[in-house]
C-alpha cells in the first residue's frame, strides 16, 4: 500500500516508520518539498521511502494520514487541495491544540465544541473520505498498543463506511483489532475533546504510556 504521511513531527515519523516496517511504500509530507526532517528520515529508511510536499505526497498515495499541528488544519487543508486527496481515505489523528497561552493547552475554540479538526478538514476537502483515529493515545503507544498492560481501546469515527472499513485495516494492522466506531464524523468533537483531559491524567500518571479502556455490560 502507498501510504502519505503528513507531518515531520514526533508523529508523523512513528507511523511512517512503522508503516514502513510493514513493507509499506511511504512518503513522508511537508510544507516544503525539501523539509530537512523528512530529508533525514527517508535516508535513515531507504527504499520505500520518500517525501514531497503536502499535495505531492498525498496525490501519489492510495491512503494518507494527516498528522500536523491540529491548529493549523484548515491551512494543511488549503495546502493540500481536494484533488489530491479526491477519493482517498484520509485518516485524521490530529488535536487542535493551542499552545500560546501556556501549559496544559487548550482546544482552539473555533475547532472546538461545536465542530472538530477532523470536521474542519472534511468541509475543506469535500471529496476525501475523512476518519478520525488514533489522536486519544500517545504516538508511541499508536503503533505499539502492548505499551499499555492489559487491553485498552482505540476509536473511530467518520461519515463514509468503506474509510472507514479501510481504517480498521490500518489499525489492525498496527495492532489494534478491535477499535470502538463512535459513528460520523461528529463525534470528533468528543474524541479530541478527550485530550484536555489525557494532558492532565499524563501529569497524574507521569508516563505517557496509559490509554483509555471501556468498561461495559
Ligand atoms: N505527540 C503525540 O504523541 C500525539 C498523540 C496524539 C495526537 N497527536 C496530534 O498529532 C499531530 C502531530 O503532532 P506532532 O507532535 O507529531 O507534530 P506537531 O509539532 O504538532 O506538528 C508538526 C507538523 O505540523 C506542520 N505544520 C505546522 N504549521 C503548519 C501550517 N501552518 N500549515 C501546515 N502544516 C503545518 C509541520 O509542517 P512542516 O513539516 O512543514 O514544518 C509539521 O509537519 C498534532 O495534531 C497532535 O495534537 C499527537
Amino acid at each position: 500500500m502507498k501510504y502519505a504521511v503528513l507531518g515531520t513531527g514526533m508523529v508523523g515519523h512513528t507511523l511512517a516508520s512503522r508503516l514502513h516496517t510493514l513493507g509499506h511504500e511511504v512518503r513522508m509530507g511537508a510544507r516544503t518539498a525539501d523539509n530537512e526532517k523528512a530529508t533525514e528520515w527517508v535516508k535513515a529508511r531507504g527504499e520505500r521511502a520518500g517525501q514531497g510536499t503536502f499535495a505531492e505526497v498525498a496525490a501519489w498515495a492510495e491512503r494518507v494520514i494527516v498528522a500536523v499541528n491540529g491548529a493549523q488544519i484548515v491551512a494543511l487543508a488549503e495546502a493540500l487541495g481536494n484533488a489530491a486527496v479526491a477519493g482517498k481515505t484520509v485518516i485524521d489523528v490530529t488535536n487542535p491544540l493551542d499552545f500560546s497561552k501556556g501549559m496544559p493547552p487548550i482546544l482552539v475554540p473555533e475547532l472546538s465544541n461545536t465542530t472538530s479538526a477532523g470536521e474542519a478538514l472534511q468541509a475543506h476537502l469535500p471529496e476525501a473520505r475523512v476518519v478520525k483515529a488514533l489522536n486519544t493515545m500517545n504516538h508511541e503507544v499508536m503503533v505499539d498498543p502492548g505499551r499499555v498492560p492489559g487491553d485498552s481501546d482505540a476509536f473511530l469515527c467518520g461519515d463514509i463506511d468503506a474509510a472507514k472499513a479501510e481504517t480498521r485495516e490500518f489499525l489492525a494492522e498496527l495492532g489494534w483489532t478491535a477499535p470502538i466506531d463512535m459513528g460520523p464524523l461528529s463525534a470528533a468533537r468528543g474524541l479530541e475533546g478527550l485530550m484536555p483531559f489525557w494532558l492532565r491524567m499524563w501529569g497524574v500518571v507521569g508516563s505517557a504510556d496509559f490509554n483509555y479502556r471501556i468498561v461495559r455490560e
